[in-house]
């Protein structure tokens, strides 16, 4: 098989810190396997925002697509940009230029320790939720009137669209379907939203009709919060829309121990992908050597998965799974190490296994 070509993109705070420390798992399980790695920085960021006013340059989705497989990316996100200008740029611009509607969730408990409810086993928290990535509130349609009097009006749209809709939610029931899943929930505010979210509603009963055999569950978002936290085990694969996914994601982290351990993939099957951990720059812990980089290191297996390196991702997991039970962790699960401690214990295990 051909060699990978990689784009890197560390942008801020702790983002830096832990793609460094997924750049040596990915080589260390290619190097492993005798195969080669191509991996191209790029320094998209805050610093570079301030330096020189350019959030995502001109020609970067054009040369994403020519010259790379994939994209490891690490966070944004950074105190000095107030309005959040160069993520919004960066990595939603990246989301919907590259049009990568999945954006694919997992959650897995590694070991029981990592959980903070009481007696969950791994078999317990072990699901993937599927937020739609290119439309809801996240489209920036919206504006302000009146802006800074007592009148001010501000406004964001969520949109909605048939098309979106439908590819996420099929996409889910596609998932389900290739593993054996049982069933597929979906979660909505349509008792309110009911034009946007009435439209999700018919998208998840048509699709529905097409899966035979895969139950297709509803919850309103506020409910699955409450379900996600009193029993995790019930559910296998989640589908939901951008914001209600961007939510229930962070709770889906704390099951698993926490946003350190947590990964996803943004993903337009068949196409130019974009792979991060789920936690952002927490600019506190930033070159401090403090963060944990398990979520940047089971991202980039995701996306080796992604493009065909199964054994490899499998492999990477498997460190990262090892070095949770025998405590070579951060702090925020409970371990002693540093950053780059984490990640050279799972190098090692790489190169020995
Ligand atoms: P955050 O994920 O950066 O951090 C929240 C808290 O979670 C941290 O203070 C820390 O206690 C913990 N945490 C997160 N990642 C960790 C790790 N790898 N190891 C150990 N602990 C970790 O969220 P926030 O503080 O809400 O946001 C900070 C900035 O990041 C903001 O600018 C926000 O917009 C941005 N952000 C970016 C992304 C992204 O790039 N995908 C995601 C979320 C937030
Ligand atoms: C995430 C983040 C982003 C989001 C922010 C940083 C724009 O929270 O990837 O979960 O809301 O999608
Ligand atoms: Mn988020």
């Amino acid at each position: 098989m051909s060699d990978l070509r990689i784009a890197l993109v560390p942008g801020d705070g702790i983002g830096v810190d832990v793609v460094a420390e997924a750049v040596k798992a990915l080589t260390a399980a290619a190097d492993a396997a005798g195969r080669t790695l191509r991996m191209t920085p790029f320094d998209w960021g805050a610093e570079r925002y301030l330096q020189t006013g350019v959030t995502l340059p001109a020609d970067a989705i054009e040369r994403l697509q020519d010259g790379f497989d994939a994209i490891l990316l690490g966070a944004m996100g950074d105190p000095r940009v107030s309005d959040n200008r160069h993520a919004a740029d960066i990595l939603l611009g990246l989301r919907f230029r590259l049009d990568l509607y999945v954006n694919y969730r997992p959650v897995r408990l590694f070991h029981e320790k990592l959980c903070p409810l009481k007696g969950r086993r791994p078999e317990d928290v072990d699901f993937a939720v599927f937020r739609e990535n290119t439309e809801g509130p996240y489209v920036m349609m919206g504006g302000t009137f009146k802006r800074g009097t007592p009148d001010e009006v501000a406004t964001e749209i969520d949109l909605n669209t048939r098309r979106g809709v439908d590819r996420i939610v099929r996409h889910a029931f596609d998932h389900a379907r290739a593993r054996r899943l049982p069933a597929v929930v979906m979660a909505d505010k349509s008792n309110v939203l009911t034009h946007g979210h009435g439209l999700w509603q018919r998208a998840f009963r048509e699709a529905a009709a097409a899966y035979p055999g895969i139950e297709a569950r509803h919850l309103y978002a506020d409910s699955l919060a409450l379900q996600l936290v009193r029993d995790p085990a019930q559910f296998r694969v989640i589908v939901t829309s951008n914001m209600l996914g961007d939510i229930v994601t962070d709770l889906a982290a704390a099951l698993q121990g926490g946003l350190g351990m947590a990964a996803s993939g943004n993903i337009h099957p068949g196409r130019i992908s974009l792979f991060e951990p789920v936690h952002g720059s927490a600019p506190s812990f930033a070159g401090r050597n403090a963060a944990n980089p398990m979520g940047a290191i089971l991202s980039a297996a995701l996306m080796l998965e992604y493009l065909g390196w199964a054994a490899e991702a499998s492999r990477i997991e498997e460190a990262v799974r090892w070095a949770v039970e025998n405590d070579r962790t951060t702090a925020d699960i409970g371990g002693g190490l540093g950053t780059r401690e984490v990640g050279d214990a799972i190098c090692e295990r790489l190169r020995r296994s």
